[in-house]
């Protein structure tokens, strides 16, 4: 025999039980009908691709690749099997876990010629991205995003505003309030560059007063100090160069126009200079959306403009824009919040007493479930006290009471477990009761 050993998830992994799971089902499901209700259509995605594909997209400098996949090498040929060996193969394709959904989302509208279909290409995906970062509350190595996508000929600044739209309408719908917006154009490949050297001359200025991160950052990326919350920079990034006064006609102009449409919308935002995101592959519009109540790991979705990455990835010229929201941290937020939705639960316990009510219990149960009602039903006989109490553990709705009176009469017992009401209903009227019950046209 062999030695017992317990097992715990791994660190920044959890499980989710029910009933929040219920809740997470309800959260995807009401993403997906507001989605579709702007003619988006879901894409399902590998878990890992080629580890390049992250680091041409999301950039091999990015914190998210340059220290926080999980990357491995595949085996050679794959139809070998997998020894140990193999396993650890030092020369096969290096893979990694998917960071994020809108690389793998571009290899795939590449990949099978999307562009040749009629209008934008709005894709969703839901799903869970993979990140080694230090766990913490609202911090998670797998968590799970709910990403959106639009792809096309056209970078009209009114796709933007509708994609806004769509995403503020689904918080609205899912109830999650006090959160905020903020927008930022971060230029295009005109005028960022000279802004970028800008930043960097002037950040070299005052690079003894800067924390390590934010040293290193001027020569790899020196938008991303603009990002940092350490306390003591603050000062300093308050004085430094503003991309809004750097930015070029073209994108002035669309900078402008969306904020039009966003007010056109009724879209309350907040401009915010120092949005720039930690993806390379962002040009133009971005954003942000954050929550209360969350601590440090307040952004429930971000996202934004990325003309030009579908070329980057060997595609035809195309514009883009998407967001990712993190479903981990807008149903915490939701949680917290204390304003949850009533999900359905259990609606009936079937209390049968003595062998002879069995076959009957049976037949019952299974007429019920085929209406869409939720049944439990015991598979050993149980003491009747025994058995109400269980259902009233279970969270039940009704206890339906079958004895040997019951199966002889044809009538059985209906029990609501809030107040102990009791009905007596034929089979057929217990059914229609139920059903409509549960339409919510009876009390
Ligand atoms: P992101 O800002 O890296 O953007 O992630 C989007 C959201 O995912 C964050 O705002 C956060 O809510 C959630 N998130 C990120 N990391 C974690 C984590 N370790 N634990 C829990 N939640 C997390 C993107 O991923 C882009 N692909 C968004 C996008 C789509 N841009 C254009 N299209």
């Amino acid at each position: 025999m062999p030695e017992k050993r317990q097992f715990r998830a791994i660190k920044g992994t959890r499980d989710i039980l029910p009933p929040d799971s219920a809740l997470w089902n309800w959260f995807e499901h009401t993403a997906r009908e507001v989605f579709e209700s702007y003619s988006f259509r879901e894409i399902r995605l590998p878990i890992f691709e080629q580890t390049d594909l992250f680091a041409r997209s999301v950039g091999a400098e990015s914190d998210i690749v340059s220290k926080e996949m999980f990357t491995f090498r595949l085996p050679d040929g794959s139809e070998r099997p997998a020894s140990d060996e193999s396993n650890n193969s030092q020369s096969g394709e290096q893979v990694s876990l998917r960071p994020e959904a809108t690389a793998s989302t571009m290899r795939a509208y590449i990949e099978h010629g999307m562009h040749v279909l009629p209008g934008n290409v709005k894709l969703y995906c839901i799903g869970p991205m993979f990140r080694r970062e230090r766990p913490q509350k609202g911090r998670y190595r797998q968590f799970y995003q709910v990403n959106a996508e639009i792809l096309g000929p056209s970078d009209a600044p009114a796709i933007d505003a509708e994609l806004l739209e769509m995403l503020l309408v689904f918080f609205q719908r899912v109830g999650l309030r006090r959160t905020t917006l903020y927008v930022n154009s971060i230029g295009d490949r005109n005028c960022r560059p000279p802004y970028v050297e800008l930043l960097r001359r002037e950040l070299l200025k005052v690079k003894d007063q800067l924390g390590p991160d934010s040293q290193r950052r001027i020569e790899t990326n020196p938008l991303r100090v603009l990002d940092s919350k350490l306390p003591q920079e603050q000062e300093i990034i308050a004085k430094l160069p503003r991309i809004s006064d750097h930015l070029c006609a073209d994108c002035r102009e669309h900078f402008a126009k969306l904020k039009d449409e966003l007010k056109l919308r009724g879209i309350t935002y907040e401009e915010n200079w120092r949005l720039v995101r930690g993806l390379d592959y962002y040009t133009r519009t971005t954003f942000e959306v954050i929550a209360e109540g969350l601590g440090s790991q307040n952004a429930v979705c971000g996202g934004g403009r990325y003309d030009g990455l579908v070329e980057l990835l060997g595609g035809p010229p195309t514009k883009g824009i998407g967001f990712a929201i993190g479903s981990d941290r807008a149903i915490l937020s939701l949680q917290e919040s204390g304003k949850l939705p009533e999900l359905p639960g259990l609606d009936v316990f079937v209390a049968w007493m003595g062998e002879p009510t069995y076959a009957t219990a049976v037949s019952l149960a299974r007429k019920l479930r085929e209406s869409r009602l939720s049944v439990e039903l015991p598979g050993e006989e149980m003491k009747f006290k025994k058995s109400l109490n269980l259902a009233d553990k279970l969270g039940a709705r009704y206890a339906l009471i079958i004895g040997s009176d019951e199966v002889a009469s044809g009538t059985y017992t209906l029990k609501r477990l809030a107040d102990a009401d009791q009905k007596k209903l034929s089979e057929y009227e217990l059914l229609e009761y139920l059903e409509s019950e549960k339409r919510g046209t009876r009390g």
